[in-house]
């Protein structure tokens, strides 16, 4: 089924993948290739109404198996209306956050699941075998991260501030959850220091990429 590229962007709060997502796609589409944009949550109309109900609101309106829920039917609508067609058109679809988001903020930073054996089975059940060629990990200080999300929701009218609102150890324990994940699978993650310049970090995406595919190319 699959012949384009899923490369996925993930990160704690401010830490400007959104940004540097939109970037990456300019520069895919200046080297000639076709490109999808899509995120986690609300990339369709039915995801918009989910992410509402998970990203706005009281911190503890869900418990830990309802918010993980509603995160795979979120996942099971992109996979199937974006993902997976546009990839057999052969597209490169960038999805900014997808499953490892789930891993980071309801199994590492909630710490309310002994295990991920509950995301693990859901995520067969909206997936199978299916995963990212390339995940890029936008690591930043998490204080520093929040700062700048903050300051970006300021006189926005931002009200999707439920996950921001955690406290700063949820934040700190999500942080190294994304790092234990990059390191356990260093063929997939590519960790990125995103306290920098957006230029620099910008330029560390395209290289690193760049080097991925050269390695590709000799296997
Ligand atoms: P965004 O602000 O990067 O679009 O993401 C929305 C919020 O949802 C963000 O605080 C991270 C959170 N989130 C999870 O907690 N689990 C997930 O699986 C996903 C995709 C996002």
């Amino acid at each position: 089924m699959k012949e384009g590229h899923f490369i996925t962007f993930e990160g704690g709060e401010g830490s400007g993948k959104s940004t540097q997502l939109k970037l990456f796609a300019e520069y895919l589409a200046n080297s000639g290739k076709e490109v999808v944009l899509t995120r986690e949550p609300g990339a369709t109309e039915v995801g918009k109404e989910i992410r509402r109900l998970l990203v706005e609101g009281d911190k503890d309106k869900f418990d830990e198996i309802t918010e993980t829920l509603l995160f795979y039917a979120d996942r099971r609508i992109n996979l199937t209306k974006i993902v997976f067609p546009a990839l057999k058109e052969g597209k490169v679809v960038l999805s900014d956050r997808f499953n490892d988001s789930t891993i980071a903020y309801q199994y590492y930073g909630a710490a309310k699941f002994k295990n991920t054996e509950v995301m693990d089975t859901l995520y067969k059940v909206v997936a199978g075998d299916f995963k990212p060629d390339i995940t890029f990990l936008l690591d930043i200080d998490v204080k520093e991260g929040l700062e700048r999300s903050f300051k970006k929701a300021q006189g926005m009218e931002n009200k999707e501030l439920r996950f921001e609102k955690a406290d700063i150890s949820f934040h700190e324990r999500l942080r190294n959850g994304y790092l234990e994940l990059a390191k356990k699978e260093p063929e997939r993650f590519i960790v990125i220091n995103a306290a920098q310049e957006v230029s620099k970090v910008r330029d560390d995406i395209i290289k690193a990429y760049e080097a991925h595919q050269h390695k590709e190319e000799r296997q």
